[in-house]
């Protein structure tokens, strides 16, 4: 009998072709993300489940879900899974890096062209029919090159950024908890501190994951030590930046604009103060959202899971404890 797999969203088809070969799935076809109670319906049976970030997988999804083998998430991050309650099930929690890396890192220095050179704010000039001439004094933006780009998180995305900020002739320097002597040669980048970190940066990108400690790290205390004119970019997780501290560090000038890829929550409420806001950027979390890169992350989704219900290592397995006899 083949394994009976769920996967909560239509993914690309090359991706569901492959899995449809070895294994029996069924799959949420709903434009918005699985709600909770059919989850719950539709995992009773299921050995494999190829989840995104969008699916809150924790113990009682697991307690419902008795044959469940390996939670394969598509998505670098898995802070939507509940990595302990899975180990103590003894279940292969996987996730996609490396594949969406340059991609993602594409998208966060967009985010950060888009906001120094405040180019939404002129396109929404320009659909509101109200662009009457050039000015010398228009929608006057910040130089990007030779600014200090500040790099919370110098993992794979975070050193993809640096390199292009480099390009752009920045001065580079970065926070880490791990310091990373052999990046800052290859790289040409500096260890800071975060406090320095954010009193020195010109723009400061987000690329560290959501954890505990990392919750909130940005917020009052860290917005007064930002220069005025300095530009926020978070293209990691949403809980990482306080949104109320953002919401008064942007209207009250503390900072001078900021560009966001995610939210606290997703989707932004709808009367979220932010969209009141002109000096902020916001795009609906598609970082890695390329044809080639969605389809990458599709089939590392499905050859890890493939891996795992066949009782081999998955190739990116988050919680390899498990396999230890
Ligand atoms: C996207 O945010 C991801 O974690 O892959």
């Amino acid at each position: 009998m083949k394994p009976k797999v769920y996967v909560t969203r239509l993914i690309p088809a090359v991706a569901l072709k492959k899995l449809g070969e070895s294994c029996d799935y069924r799959i949420w076809e709903g434009e918005l993300a699985i709600p909770r109670d059919a989850v719950l319906r539709e995992v009773p049976e299921v050995d494999g489940l190829i989840s995104l970030l969008t699916d809150k997988i924790d113990g009682p999804v697991m307690d419902a879900a008795p044959r469940l083998r390996v939670i394969s998430n598509m998505a670098v991050g898995f802070d939507n899974v509940d990595v302990p309650e899975a180990t103590k099930r003894k279940i292969m929690v996987c996730n996609t890096p490396g594949v969406l890396t340059e991609t993602t890192a594409d998208f966060a220095f967009a985010l950060l062209l888009a906001a120094a050179r405040r180019v939404v704010e002129g396109e929404r000039v320009v659909r509101a029919r109200k662009w009457k001439t050039w000015g010398p004094m228009i929608l006057l933006g910040q130089d990007v090159h030779h600014a200090t780009l500040g790099i919370i998180g110098l993992g794979r995305i975070g050193a993809e950024v640096a390199k292009r900020g480099k390009g752009f002739d920045m001065k580079v320097v970065y926070y880490d908890t791990i310091r990373r002597s052999d990046l800052e040669e290859q790289l040409g980048v500096e260890f800071r501190d975060l406090k320095s970190l954010l009193a020195d940066s010109d723009f400061v990108t987000i690329h560290c994951p959501l954890l505990p400690q990392t919750h909130h790290l940005i917020g009052e205390e860290q917005f007064k030590l930002m220069k005025n004119t300095a530009i926020l970019v978070n293209s990691a997780r949403g809980p990482i930046v306080d949104s109320k501290a953002l919401y008064n560090a942007l209207r009250n000038r503390q900072i001078a604009y900021a560009a966001l890829d995610v939210t606290e929550p997703e989707p932004i409420p709808l009367d979220d103060p932010l969209l009141t806001l002109d000096n902020i950027v916001i795009a609906p979390h598609i970082a890695s959202a390329s044809v080639a890169t969605r389809t990458k992350m599709a089939m590392m989704a499905v050859d890890n899971l493939l891996a795992g219900l066949k009782g081999e290592r998955p190739p990116h397995i988050v919680n390899p404890e498990v396999l230890a006899k």
